[in-house]
């Protein structure tokens, strides 16, 4: 009761005011569900203005839509949150998990309704790229779009308005009835009103906001003139493996490499290593449930942190999970392979043959070590992106 009474009293303020501030002024005092939430709402992380090093340029931020401390905070409560789920047993965190880079750990991951038809991605640095559509095969046109298809998703969040389920609008009532919606929308956006755009704008905030920079690569790259100079941090292994990373193979007429690297930074592009937004397919075309092929499968998820700087995956790789080793995926794109696939990438397919990259063991080995160098620390531990439910 008190807590609506200063809500409408801030309402008051601001119409009356007209002033911007009120958010911060007003809010914070009102902003205590501490029986609910850890967070501290007078003192929030900072989301908004984290250091990100200046080789970082690629961005795929909406316009309209920059992360602030209010708008990230509550996308995390959103994301945690199970009651974004028809049957309030699942949240975006149940499939995206902090300790493995936001991705998940099993193959295909459990969604009210059965399981999913890809492997869950990581979102890591999500944010750092040319590319602005998401999902394996880029059905989602921004990022914003993306993060309420998961909840009106039959299986993964189940209100999809179909067959029975509940939909949007039952979601939505279902936020303003509780005590902390309402005063957290207030906090992020300046009024109550909950909306799907702003879920949206929310959720987004705090998935941009998910950063890693604090790799081996990043501290070498912030020593080096650019990428392709060898870093003086690195050993020769891992100086050899980004070699190998960032050159284009020379092949010869029967698409076996002579000469040159292994061409992997075509599509995975220093130094945020996300995916050329031209990449078609990379030869991986199964399907989860091992019916039937997936051809349209066009993006990855950045290369940071797909394992730990120890090497232990961060999940299974690839949209239906293949492997949890590097030295498969290396094997994979050491001998590509045509058939049944009409949306390989052309650089995979040099003169008309898969690619044959020939890598001997100490390639294979060298261009492992250097991917263990893009992975960071402080995603996986940091409170800011962590479950802010009191438990
Ligand atoms: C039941 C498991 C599950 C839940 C719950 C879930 N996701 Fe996902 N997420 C996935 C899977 C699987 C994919 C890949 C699906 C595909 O591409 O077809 C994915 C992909 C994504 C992507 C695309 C990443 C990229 O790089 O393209 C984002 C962003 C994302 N999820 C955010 C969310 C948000 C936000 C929520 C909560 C509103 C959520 N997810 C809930 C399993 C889940
Ligand atoms: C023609 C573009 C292209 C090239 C070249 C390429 N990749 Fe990929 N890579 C992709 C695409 C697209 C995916 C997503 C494929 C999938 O999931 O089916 C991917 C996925 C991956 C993954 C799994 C990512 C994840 O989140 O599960 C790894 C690891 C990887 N690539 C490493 C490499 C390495 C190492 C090389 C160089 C030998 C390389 N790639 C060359 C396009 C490319």
């Amino acid at each position: 009761m008190r807590i609506l009474f200063l809500v409408l009293l801030s309402i008051a303020l601001f119409s009356c005011s007209g002033n911007d501030d009120f958010v911060a002024v007003s809010d914070n005092e009102l902003l205590d569900f501490s029986n609910l939430l850890t967070i501290n709402f007078e003192n929030l992380p900072n989301y908004s203005n984290q250091n990100i090093p200046n080789y970082i340029t690629k961005d795929n931020t909406t316009t309209g839509n920059i992360i602030t401390n209010e708008g990230a905070t509550l996308g995390r409560v959103l994301f945690y949150d199970k009651q974004l789920s028809s049957t309030n047993t699942i949240a975006c965190a149940s499939c995206h998990k902090q300790e493995v880079a936001f991705g998940d750990d099993v193959q295909v991951s459990l969604g009210v309704n059965g399981v999913t038809g890809r492997h869950s991605m990581r979102l890591v640095n999500s944010r750092f790229s040319n590319e602005n559509r998401f999902f394996w095969d880029e059905r989602a046109s921004t990022l914003e779009e993306q993060t309420t298809m998961p909840i009106q998703d039959h299986i993964e969040m189940g209100f999809s308005g179909e067959d029975g389920d509940l939909n949007f609008d039952d979601l939505i009532s279902r936020l303003e009835s509780t005590a902390h919606y309402p005063a957290l929308f207030n906090f992020a956006f300046g009024s109550e009103i909950i909306t799907e755009t702003r879920i949206q704008n929310a959720l987004a905030q705090f998935i941009r906001s998910i950063q890693s920079f604090d790799s081996k690569y990043d501290q070498g790259r912030a020593m080096a003139n650019n990428d392709v100079q060898p870093f003086d941090n690195f050993t020769p292994e891992e100086n050899l493996g980004k070699q190998l990373f960032l050159q284009p193979p020379v092949f010869n007429n029967q698409g076996i490499r002579t000469n040159g690297g292994i061409g992997c930074a075509g599509c995975h592009q220093a130094p945020e290593f996300s995916i050329d937004p031209n990449s078609l397919n990379n030869g991986v075309i199964g399907s989860a449930d091992g019916l039937g092929s997936d051809l349209i499968v066009t993006r990855s998820p950045s290369l940071r942190d797909v394992v730990k700087a120890d090497g232990t995956a961060n999940g299974q790789f690839m949209h239906i999970g293949v492997s949890s080793n590097l030295i498969t995926v290396m094997n994979h794109y050491n001998a590509i392979s045509l058939a049944g696939n009409n949306n390989l990438d052309p650089r995979l397919r040099p003169n008309g043959f898969g690619q044959q990259l020939n890598l001997t063991q100490d390639e294979r080995d060298a261009v492992i070590a250097f991917i263990q160098t893009l992975a960071g620390n402080d995603i996986y531990t940091n409170e800011k992106w962590s479950n802010p439910f009191v438990e």
